[in-house]
């Protein structure tokens, strides 16, 4: 760095008299000293080669910490390891008790007494559950976006934890694949702002405060992309892909600080992440100079071995650090071959130095060697747990996360003086299913259900289940079973649609038949849902659809068929009051989808900012790019959603002066009755580029809110960041030529200009 200094004096003859002029003349400054780094090499210079491959070594929580010492084998081995000062960090346990009692081992029985980092999978929420990821991404909030993982935070810090392996930044285009749920969708852009959000509202303004807790950003690289959406599976991306589409989110969130990224279960063009040196090292490290630390997902060092890659364990452990892997979760590898393979000669300790230096230096940053309770505070466990604060919020971002999708007639909202309202349905009813399937910390049944909401708000109601969607119990690691054959309620049900002036159908998909592990490949309605609805249609055509999902569905009879249709997601524990409050109007809904919804599940992946190919048709013979038994149109495309009011957008002006600062101006006005907030979203279109580019790309949105009659001009700018790409050879390059720049209510509808950059 640089500071101007007052060094050359210069003589200036000026008339009558001589000035003396000061210059200044750029002179090198000290670096500021890296009291971090300093002390991060002082204790490796302490560290034997095992307490450093220990640090590098994380462990699944075992046994029941508060009670005796553990006795089975593997959770002995454990405890052994973690009195030696073999682990450098695990998951999996929380609550302050236990994490004090798990960290005093290390503390006060291991040499070094280097502190445990206790991560978990805070995804949204921990005790309080605000909306899935890709729910709370449908709000377009970036501010109550971090304010839900700070809340997060908050109440993961008060129970000991500090590092969760969120947020996932994975880029997701086929709703086959279960875990759609924990991301932001299928849109780059957008899926970088809100990984930056998320990781400032979990990382908070200083680590070292003691409610700021680590974030990740996962899966590095490429999950996303799993073929046919079949979790786990094989990924085939091109440069193009990986350089516009999956890497980017990540860069984000590394330039916004994230302290820790986790590589994935996947390969990427043969190589599995976890031992993917170009990803790792290059990319990520080098590239991108990332300092943080790389933690392998579960186990994913050692199925390197099931991917035909390594031969066995201790190759596995060779391959995944030298290919930058830091720390292993539960594969055993590090801990039980690094040290031969340091001894063999096949690996240098200069590597698990690194790895060491970069894992040690976040717990400096985090402040644990000064305080290694910092995150145990009793009283915090009782007072921050489901605060009333969080509460508020939850029910905001829940309320900011509803899509309306439909409402023909104006049949929505519902009057609170609507007489014998019939609600039908089985997650009306239920507490567990809209608090998802990533839920570790929070309680079964704690959700406010549909049917609370209405109670809460005083609004009188019949209730009907219809059918039963599952069968049975439901857990985090077990297969739902789903009700193909019972009807037994479908008549009660039914009649009560039959003398109701409207009903409210409360369908969907179970948490659990969402998020890892849970791919389908029929995106529909499970069970008997459609049969259900059809049979109340059939009596009663004045229904509005809740949905409840953790993905996009093909829901193309609905869609249709009924007049009023409102995405709910999982909402999380204020899901019954947050839906009440659209339906009854107390909130208007502003969501807008983060995915396209597609109209039959052999259209996935199916995506906004497609590219569009040599025939892009329409023609009256085949040969072009269709399908010949459906349209190749989405059922609601990416960035849509209505309101209770109407928005008008109008007068764009372009301003392409400056190339590297371009404005774009645009008014929108409230023409409806009520007042509103309104997404207004900005797409560009680069009509020739030496890498082909999408036929649209958001390069911007504004999220405002309007008043009946009230209009607002908005101002975006377009700078290199928005306008380039990456090349097939990953470097980023702004291209001479024309732009089409479009600014509307979703991807689909906007009015458009040009420019040119010169
Ligand atoms: C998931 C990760 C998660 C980890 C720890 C893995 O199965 O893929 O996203 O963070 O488990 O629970």
């Amino acid at each position: 760095m640089y500071i101007p200094l007052l060094r050359l004096i210069r003589l200036c003859v000026c008339g009558t008299c001589l000035f003396v002029v000061m210059v200044a003349k750029a002179q090198p400054m000290k670096k500021p000293v890296d009291t971090i780094g300093q002390k991060v090499t002082a204790l490796l210079q302490q560290m034997t080669l095992e307490e450093k491959i220990g640090q590098m070594n994380q462990y699944n929580g075992f046994w029941q910490v508060t009670g005796p010492a553990p006795t089975e084998a593997n959770a002995k081995l454990k405890y052994e390891h973690l009195k030696k000062g073999w682990v450098g960090s695990v998951l999996n346990v929380s609550g302050v008790e236990n994490v004090r009692k798990l960290q005093e081992i290390v503390v006060k029985e291991s040499r070094l007494h280097i502190p445990l980092l206790f991560g978990l999978d805070v995804i949204h929420g921990h005790k309080t559950l605000t909306p899935i990821p890709l729910g709370e991404a449908a709000s377009w909030d970036l501010g109550a976006i971090e304010a839900s993982a700070r809340a997060a935070a908050e109440e993961a810090a008060a129970v000991g934890i500090n590092w969760t392996f969120a947020p996932m930044v994975d880029i997701t285009r086929d709703a086959r694949w279960g875990r759609v749920m924990e991301g932001a969708g299928e849109d780059t852009y957008l899926g970088s702002k809100i990984g930056m959000a998320r990781v400032k509202g979990f990382q908070g303004n200083r680590l070292t405060d003691d409610d700021a807790i680590i974030a990740t950003a996962k899966h590095f690289a490429g999950y996303g992309f799993a073929e046919a959406g079949r979790d786990y599976n094989t990924v085939d991306v091109g440069t193009s892909t990986l350089y516009n589409v999956i890497l980017p989110p990540f860069q984000a969130v590394v330039d916004a600080g994230v302290r820790t990224v986790m590589n994935s279960f996947n390969i990427l063009n043969g190589i599995p992440s976890t031992g993917n040196k170009f990803l790792q090292r290059d990319i990520l490290k080098g590239k991108w100079g990332f300092k943080g630390f790389v933690i392998s997902d579960w186990g994913s060092g050692s199925e390197m071995m099931a991917h035909g890659f390594a031969k066995d364990l201790q190759h596995a452990a060779e391959l995944s650090l030298k290919a930058g892997s830091d720390m292993d979760m539960e594969s055993y590898a590090y801990i039980g071959h690094l040290k031969q393979l340091v001894q063999a000669g096949k690996v240098p300790v200069s590597l698990i130095d690194d790895a060491v230096k970069r894992i040690l230096r976040v717990k400096f940053e985090l402040g644990l060697f000064d305080n290694p309770y910092k995150y145990c505070h009793p009283e915090k466990e009782k007072t921050m747990l489901y605060h009333p604060k969080h509460i508020a919020g939850a029910l905001d971002i829940a309320k900011k996360s509803i899509v309306l999708l439909k409402n023909e007639g104006q049949l929505l909202p519902l009057s609170a003086k609507t007489k014998q309202l019939a609600v039908i349905g089985a997650f009306a009813n239920d507490k567990n299913s809209p608090l998802g399937s990533w839920r570790i910390g929070s309680d079964d049944n704690s959700a406010v259900s549909f049917l609370e909401g209405l109670q809460r708000m005083q609004v009188p109601y019949t209730y009907e289940k219809g059918v039963n969607v599952v069968i049975g119990k439901t857990a985090f690691g077990e297969e739902v079973s789903i009700n193909e054959t019972d009807t037994s309620g479908m008549a009660a049900a039914v009649q009560l649609a039959a003398k109701s002036p409207v009903v409210v159908m409360v369908l969907g998909e179970h948490g659990f038949q969402t998020g890892e592990g849970r791919s389908r490949t029929k995106i529909d309605l499970p069970g008997l849902q459609q049969q259900l609805l059809e049979a109340v249609y059939a009596v009663n055509k004045n229904i509005v659809l809740v949905l409840m999902n953790g993905r996009p569905l093909a829901i193309p009879w609905a869609a249709e068929h009924l007049p009023a249709i409102v995405e709910a997601w999982q909402l999380g524990t204020e899901t019954g009051n947050a839906i009440a409050q659209v339906l009854f109007g107390k909130y208007n809904p502003s969501g807008k989808l983060p995915m396209t919804f597609p109209r039959s599940v052999g259209q996935v992946p199916i995506y906004y900012n497609y590219f569009n190919t040599g025939r892009p048709g329409p023609k009256t013979e085949v040969f072009w790019t269709h399908y010949i038994d459906e349209s190749r149109k989405p059922l609601y495309p990416f960035g849509f959603g209505l309101s209770y009011t109407q928005f008008a957008y109008s007068d764009i002006k372009v301003n392409a002066t400056n190339p590297h600062k371009i404005e774009v101006k645009i008014t929108v006005a409230n023409t409806g009755k009520l007042a509103g907030e309104e997404v207004a979203q900005l797409y560009i279109h680069q009509g020739i580029g030496s890498v082909v580019r999408p036929v649209k790309e958001l390069k911007g949105f504004k999220k405002l809110m309007l008043q009946p009659n009230e209009k607002q001009e908005l101002t975006f700018l377009l700078t290199d960041a928005e306008l380039g790409f990456y090349d097939n050879e990953g470097r980023f390059k702004v291209e001479k030529g024309m732009f089409d720049v479009m600014v509307g209510t979703n991807s689909d509808e906007g009015i458009s200009s040009f420019f040119e950059i010169k």
